[in-house]
């Protein structure tokens, strides 16, 4: 199966916050935020296999300052790391100052994605070659977050998490 580098998974959209995505302060919706890292996620994965993804987690959903209503957002999607039929994709949410137009990161999410055949079952994704070294970065901390992630999902055992136990016990 050929090899994919991190770049060729690269997926973007740029959204304006409209009064239907507010909360009742006039911030943007948490959960319209969600949806559009999902949609722009699955493509990120999608770019990656080429196959039918679907969402198995969401990660380290971290909302750090509010959007306001009429901002301008953009998200950037790119798959950090592929495993056997899983990716791990990162979300970074950036906001553009209306008037000077400098963009803020203001939100991040860790997504994984599983690509799946006609009956729904994991199949088998193309190795991701990481090239930046922030692409690099998020590559190596993939396989702990996984297991973090299949852990807190009741799905791994701890006593099997490797890299956790070389993260905390060394
Ligand atoms: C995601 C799904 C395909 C996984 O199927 P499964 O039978 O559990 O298959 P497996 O246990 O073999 O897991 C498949 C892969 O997903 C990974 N995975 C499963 N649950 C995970 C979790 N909570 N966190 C991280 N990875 C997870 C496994 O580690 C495995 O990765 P690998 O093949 O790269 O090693 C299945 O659970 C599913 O269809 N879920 C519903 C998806 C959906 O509808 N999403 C939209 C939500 S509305």
């Amino acid at each position: 199966m050929k090899t994919k580098k991190a770049s060729e998974t690269s997926a973007i959209t740029t959204h304006i916050v409209l009064p239907n995505d507010t909360n009742t302060l006039g911030n943007l919706f948490g959960g319209q935020l969600l949806a559009w890292m999902d949609v722009i996620a699955s493509v990120s994965a999608h770019r990656h296999c080429k196959r039918v993804v679907v969402t198995a987690s969401v990660n380290n959903v971290s909302f750090q300052k509010p959007i306001q209503h009429a901002s301008i957002v953009t998200l950037e999607a790119k798959v950090s790391r592929a495993f056997s039929s899983s990716m791990e994709i990162f979300v970074d949410v950036f906001v553009e100052d209306q008037v000077t137009g400098i963009r803020e990161k203001c939100n991040e999410a860790i997504y994984t994605f599983v690509a799946v055949d006609q009956n729904g079952g994991p199949i088998q994704v193309p190795e991701l070659i990481p090239e930046t070294e922030e692409e690099k970065k998020r590559f190596e901390g993939a396989l702990r977050r996984k297991q973090l992630s299949l852990i807190l999902a009741g799905k791994l055992d701890p006593k099997e998490a490797t890299e956790l136990q070389k993260l905390f016990i060394g």
